[in-house]
């Protein structure tokens, strides 16, 4: 199931979200036009939390804020009790304003900057994720300068290969994230000879949109066996379980998840004797994923007879880049004609200047009109955090949908907002 779970058929044969009539929300904020369900979205804090507390009592989880990042979305996603994973000063920005509890920030990147490390220990966030020796060494000279203390794990490349788009994965060796195994100890030895850094433990987070929960016991056992004799008080797993984006994609539940994480995590830490670390998840897709459903309007339709019909909306690319840049799945229905039966073959195709911006390949839907409401499931992550201003096409708006009232959280970027930092000659 890839749809929120308020989705509903109302009276007038139109999808619903959130007690919200989907073709009403597109009339009154525009089209392309993010919807985000507040039900479904507190209810993926809610599922991952239980399933990992009661299981293990010591367990954090940090939403990984590259996922979809803004005030509104983080500041429910603090009061479900979940941290933050930022990844960049805009994101631990963004945190702050969103009232996170900068206690539980973690901070990851490959090449954070100077600045943005300054920042995050003058702020004094919980952690930060240091990702090579290279930084390790900056890391300690700006503690140094600024007379500060702070946390550190080092993120570990474990060396596995998770079966998911080679784009999104990040466990193996051949990476640009991580220290490599035979590193560790090394980096480790590094760590307690400075004067303000506290190594705590070890993360590692082997790729995104993983159906298999395998790849993630294989870490838990890396990490372990790593972390033995080395007082860690910490393990982070990472993000990177998947969700179904297709509408046919079979994904493993939070609480299986939990389940075989939880008891291999277990046995793992007592047969390498470890103290009872504390368990960290960084989940991003699998909390706003199946949140978030985007509208748009149908415009031109070509027909290339015994070849394809081509239907094209009014966003694509920009609003969503992962169907160009990896061939990302999707389904669809249309908004207005919830109820009619599918009666025709198309590809949905975005409107930006370029051939490959199709969204959709190859869908089945009712008779495609002008005007129609194409409402595409499964699209609250990584759609508008990856989102761009190609063709100078402003970011989409974004409304929180719940018991029939939608707010708005987001504006539409307008022409004016696109030339704000145009140095006029
Ligand atoms: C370090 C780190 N943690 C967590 C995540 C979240 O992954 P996902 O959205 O697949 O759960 C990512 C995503 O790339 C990541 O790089």
């Amino acid at each position: 199931m890839n749809q929120p779970i308020t989705a509903k058929i109302n009276e007038k044969g139109r999808l619903e979200i959130g007690g919200c009539d989907l073709v009403d929300l597109a009339a009154e904020f525009g089209t392309p036009l993010y919807v985000m369900d507040e039900v479904t979205l507190r209810g993926k804090c809610r599922e991952y939390r239980t399933a990992f507390k009661n299981r293990y009592d010591n367990t954090l989880i940090i939403f990984a804020n590259k996922a979809l990042c803004n005030t509104a979305i983080l500041k429910i996603i603090q009061d479900e009790g979940l941290g933050a994973d930022v990844a960049s000063g805009g994101e631990l920005f963004t945190a702050r304003k969103a009232g996170c509890n900068l206690k539980t920030v973690y901070f990851h990147g490959n090449n954070k900057t100077q600045k943005e490390l300054m920042e995050a220990v003058e702020l004094e966030i919980g952690r930060i994720v240091v990702d090579n020796l290279d930084e390790l060494a900056l890391l300690d000279r700006i503690t140094v300068k600024l007379g500060k203390k702070i946390d550190i794990l080092f993120r570990v490349n474990p060396g596995i290969e998770a079966h998911t788009h080679e784009f999104i994965q990040t466990g193996q060796i051949d990476s640009k994230f991580g220290i490599s195994k035979e590193n560790v100890a090394e980096a480790v030895k590094l760590a307690q000879r400075t004067k303000y850094l506290n190594f705590i433990g070890l993360h590692s987070h082997i790729g995104s949109q993983i159906f298999d929960i395998e790849p993630f016991l294989k870490e838990i056992e890396i990490l372990c066996a790593l972390s033995e004799g080395m007082n860690v008080e910490e393990i982070n797993l990472g993000g990177g379980l998947g969700i179904d984006h297709s509408g046919s994609d079979v994904v493993p539940t939070i609480d299986q998840f939990a389940e075989e994480v939880v008891g291999h995590f277990k046995k793992c830490w007592e047969k390498h004797k470890l103290a009872e670390p504390r368990l960290i998840l960084e989940p991003g897709r699998s909390i706003v994923g199946n949140a978030g459903v985007t509208l748009y309007s149908i415009g031109g339709i070509k027909e290339i007879p015994g070849i394809r019909k081509y239907v094209s909306v009014d966003g694509g690319m920009a609003d969503n880049p992962r169907p160009i840049l990896y061939d990302a799945q999707y389904s669809a229905i249309l908004a207005n004609k919830a109820r009619k039966p599918v009666g025709e073959k198309v590809t949905v195709a975005g409107r930006f200047c370029e051939s490959g911006d199709k969204l959709i390949k190859d869908i089945e839907l009712p008779k495609v009109e002008v005007g129609d409401i194409l409402a595409v499931f499964a699209t609250g992550a990584y759609n508008y955090s990856m989102a761009s201003n190609y063709n100078r096409v402003g970011r989409s708006a974004m409304v929180l949908v719940n018991n029939g009232a939608p707010t708005l959280i987001l504006k539409r970027e307008s022409n004016e907002d696109l030339t704000l930092n145009d140095v006029v000659m």
